[in-house]
């Protein structure tokens, strides 16, 4: 199976004209062909990369993150065709998504991230440089002076290459000091930043935290007004979602996401999840959007993950295999019922195919009822003692195994013609 067949540009959802003023806008920034790449195994060829890129241009992503240029040559090029062939390609309204390129605070790093992203209609340089005591001291083994000066002076370096569109993130801000960070901060806004990434690099922080994290920065930080704050949330306890959805509600308006939530160690918030959370507690999130077409969410996370060897658990929320399955009897009983029941989301609206109407899994937790509802699937309309009779053989085999399947109720069906 390829998939490479499915990267066609034409059909690319209109970008929203204005959206970029629209104060509940929300921009989503895809960080799998950089963060993402990252997980161990994870590397992808310059053509997967490519066309994971189309299908992030398909799913409506405002910005692609396609890469750290300076980590090779080979990541250069991949970064440059994906900014030459999707960045450069817009759509009927004229728009195309930004490419971004990652650099280091320095000038090799910057220059390679603008070699590669220059082709698309709308480059981004995205640089930076570690805040936090433990970063600055072990890491970096510069003073906080050194490192306010450096990062300023590399964000206008970026500008002075004639990039437009450059992204600040100090590493480890969510340990990093508050007045330190605020004021790194306002320096590398007027040195032309347009963009500042707030990273909780290490997964640290708790959702209050973080959002009051968001929260204070935008209090405290001279100039914020002027650019977008965003977050980039690593998933070490398990928080990276919730921490996002924290930091777009206390002001955030770009949340760096991966398909499947992959990338470093235990990934990243996961695009499928911040995306459909925001959508589905639309009110309670303050009125937030975004501009993701959800019926491609299900194709771009099986892309992903046979491109990066990365297989997604089933139980993952939104992409996993159970994600819309059920299987005990209460359970199926109330999907036969009204969907609503136990689904917050329509599968099909994410671009999910199941295998039978109600998704429902036979297997020994299941009733009369599914059973009955699968048997009426096959054709047969059964009732009373007959049902009771099948019914125990089904119960009969359901124990030996994990799922009943279609054959099983096949020859449960064959064996009660057979017998009455
Ligand atoms: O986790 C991190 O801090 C990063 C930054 C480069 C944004 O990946």
């Amino acid at each position: 199976r390829s998939f490479l067949s499915h990267c066609s540009l034409v059909s690319r959802p209109p970008y929203i004209p204005n959206r970029i003023d629209d104060p509940s806008y929300v921009r989503i920034f895809d960080t799998t062909l950089r963060d993402g790449e990252q997980s161990p195994g994870a590397t992808m060829t310059s053509k997967q990369k490519l066309a994971i890129a189309c299908q992030l241009a398909h799913l409506g992503v405002d910005i692609i993150e396609a890469g750290f240029p300076a980590s090779s040559p080979d990541d250069l090029d991949a970064v440059r065709s994906i900014a030459i062939e999707v960045g450069n390609n817009p759509d009927e309204n004229g728009y195309a998504p930004v490419i971004c390129g990652l650099a280091r605070c320095n000038k090799a790093d910057i220059d390679a991230a603008w070699e590669a992203v220059r082709h698309a209609m709308r480059p981004r340089v995205h640089t930076f440089i570690a805040t936090s005591e433990i970063h600055m001291k072990y890491k970096l083994r510069k003073s906080r002076a050194e490192v306010v000066r450096i990062a300023s002076e590399m964000v206008a370096y970026a500008r002075s290459l004639g990039c437009e569109d450059v992204e600040f993130s100090p590493e480890d801000a969510g340990r990093s000091d508050r007045e330190f960070l605020y004021h790194v901060l306002a320096e590398v806004i007027k040195a032309g930043a347009t963009t500042v990434n707030i990273p909780d690099t290490v997964g640290y922080t708790l959702p209050s935290e973080f959002g009051r994290l968001i929260a204070d920065i935008n209090a405290n930080t001279r100039g914020i007004e002027n650019v977008i704050i965003s977050t980039h949330c690593q998933n070490d306890l398990g928080l990276a979602t919730a921490n996002t959805l924290a930091g777009a509600y206390s002001g955030a308006r770009q949340l760096e996401v991966t398909v499947n939530g992959i990338g470093e160690r235990a990934g990243n918030a996961s695009l499928e999840e911040v995306v459909m959370a925001i959508k589905c507690r639309k009110e309670l999130m303050g009125g937030l959007h975004t501009g993701i077409n959800i019926k491609h969410i299900v194709m771009a996370s099986k892309m992903v993950a046979e491109y990066s060897g990365l297989h997604v658990q089933p139980h993952k929320a939104i992409v996993g295999a159970n994600a819309f399955a059920h299987e005990s009897g209460i359970h199926q009983d109330g999907m036969l019922k009204n969907k609503s029941t136990y689904e917050i989301i329509s599968p099909e609206d994410i671009g999910l195919t199941r295998s039978n109407e109600s998704g429902i899994v036979l297997g020994k937790l299941s009733g009369r009822h599914a059973l009955r509802s699968r048997l009426l699937e096959f054709g047969y309309d059964i009732n009373g003692k007959e049902l009771d009779d099948i019914f125990k053989r089904f119960k009969e085999v359901a124990e030996k195994k994990k799922h009943v399947t279609d054959a099983d109720i096949e020859a449960l069906i064959s064996d009660e013609i057979f017998q009455t």
